[in-house]
């Protein structure tokens, strides 16, 4: 997607070769109008997949996924993170361990708002090493929904997240692909070098 790549060129900072920094756009201050694109983008992907809800975690994940949802005419639930976990009914749990913060979090949704019956695409900012997609599938597969796909708007190809989701045949949809990050440097898939 040409307008993402080119905002991650000139907005985005590569700050070492794990961390793209997008505050900018994505993860503090939002563009309307880039999530508005992305929204079409993940809508036009998914037009023909009988999408009925989308699912994301929040915070990052609810811009994009709430103009995807405008797009598809479809509701978007979110799935919110907790540090401890009382235990409620009908709330569904998956654990999630980050690498970049080492730490192992607890994510839910409430079984109220997906049904077996349910076409899911699962919608994140960022596809690293996949545990927050695997988190969010788990949670999925607890409704018995389908799982149509995965929608992402960063994958960095480096940390086999995607790789892996793609070897168990679960479709990822990433709008930029990031091969390799450089201080300062971001080189997209089959690219040359944007400083
Ligand atoms: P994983 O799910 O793919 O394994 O990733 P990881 O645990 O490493 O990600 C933890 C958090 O960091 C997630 O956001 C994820 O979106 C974000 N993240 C991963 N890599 C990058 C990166 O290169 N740049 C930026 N800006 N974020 C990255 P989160 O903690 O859930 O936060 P948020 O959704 O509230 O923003
Ligand atoms: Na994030
Ligand atoms: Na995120």
């Amino acid at each position: 997607m040409e307008e993402l790549k080119k905002k991650i060129i000139t907005e985005g900072k590569a700050l070492n070769e794990e961390v793209l920094k997008v505050d900018a756009f994505l993860n503090h201050q939002i563009d309307p109008v880039l999530m508005k694109q992305i929204g079409e983008e993940f809508a036009e992907r998914y037009r023909d997949a009988g999408i009925t809800k989308i699912v994301t975690l929040e915070s990052s994940g609810i811009a994009p996924s709430l103009m995807t949802g405008m797009e598809l005419g479809v509701e978007v639930v979110v799935a919110r993170k907790r540090k401890s976990l009382t235990l409620q009914e009908g709330l569904l749990s998956a654990e999630v361990y980050s690498f970049t913060k080492q730490e192992k979090s607890t994510i839910c949704i409430s079984s109220e708002f997906i049904h077996d019956t349910d076409c899911v695409l699962i919608i994140d900012d960022f596809l690293a090493n996949g545990q927050a997609a695997l988190g969010l599938m788990n949670l999925v597969e607890q409704t018995k929904a389908t799982i149509e796909g995965i929608g992402v708007i960063i994958e960095k190809q480096f940390q086999h997240g995607g790789k892996n989701l793609r070897n168990k045949g679960v479709r990822v949809d990433a709008l930029a692909q990031i091969e390799r990050l450089e201080k300062g440097k971001v080189i997209f898939t089959d690219e040359e070098v944007h400083i």
